[in-house]
């Protein structure tokens, strides 16, 4: 039985990248699942000796996120791991909030989640093993300017919970982590939009963050490693915040 195949999906580029990186640096033969070209990524999990398998899908859209679900489990073997890390934003105060803007990070994100994940614990089930992260955020906790996000991932701890009472019995764990400020691609697009620069905005998060410093991507693949591991096998249902200190 081989428990060591992994889908991470968003993994283009950010927080998905690194932990695709950091599961292939653990054994896992990894499925590196975005919309966008996925080359970098697996290019750089190769040379470092390890297994990935580019994956081509809009997690939004039933058809391609089954075939491509059915592509690694024929290509690598039955995927036993899921992280759920494909997001979006699309910021704005309430009254500016268009339909498209709530739709589409619903979309992504809840939607994106069960889609895979039902894809995927057809495999889980059959093997008797398995692990679901999820991607949520303390933007959960409530964020100005982002109700359309913060709804969609308080929406995945609940999908977590859930998802980690149905799927217990079969071997499989389910967790969310909800990561604080991480610098990537997202939160300099954040600065862009505030009109700040990347290194003011980093700056001021960082002096109320209490280790002092914004996180980085690998922060959160350690944090998904651990979750992912077959000795994490007590840990389910529970949302981890990696965010260098407490919240509210
Ligand atoms: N960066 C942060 O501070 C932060 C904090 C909390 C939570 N998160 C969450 O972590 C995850 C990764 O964030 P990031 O900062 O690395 O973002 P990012 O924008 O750098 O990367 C997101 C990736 O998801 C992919 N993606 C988007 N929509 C997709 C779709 N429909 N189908 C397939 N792939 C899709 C993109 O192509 C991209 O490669 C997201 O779920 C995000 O909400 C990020």
């Amino acid at each position: 039985m081989d428990q060591r195949i992994a889908i991470v999906t968003g993994a283009a580029r950010g927080i998905g990248a690194a932990i695709a990186q950091r599961l292939a640096r653990d054994g896992f033969a990894v499925a590196v699942l975005d919309q966008n070209a996925a080359t970098d990524t697996v290019d750089t999990i190769t040379t470092a000796g390890g297994t990935a398998l580019a994956v081509e899908a809009d997690v939004t859209v039933t058809e391609q996120v089954d075939a491509a679900v059915a592509e690694v489990a024929e290509r690598l073997g039955p995927p036993t791991v899921l992280v759920n890390n494909a997001g979006i934003t699309r910021d704005n105060l309430i009254f500016k909030m268009a339909d498209d803007d709530w739709d589409a990070v619903i979309g992504v994100h809840l939607r994106g989640a069960f889609l895979m994940s039902r894809a995927v614990q057809r495999y889980q089930t059959e093997q008797r093993y398995g692990r679901i992260v999820n991607l949520s955020s303390t933007s959960a906790l409530g964020n100005r300017g982002q109700a359309n996000y913060a709804t969609a991932k308080a929406g995945l701890q609940g999908f977590t919970k859930t998802l980690a009472i149905e799927l217990g019995r079969f071997g499989v764990t389910v967790n969310a982590i909800a990561p604080g400020f991480i610098e990537t691609d997202m939160t300099a697009a954040t600065a862009e939009r505030l009109g700040m620069s990347f290194a003011d905005f980093k700056a001021g998060i960082a002096a109320g963050v209490p280790v002092g410093r914004v996180g980085q991507p690998e922060d959160i693949a350690a944090t998904a490693a651990f979750l992912v591991s077959a000795e994490a096998g007590y840990v389910s249902g529970q949302v981890i915040y990696v965010a260098g200190g407490p919240t509210d």
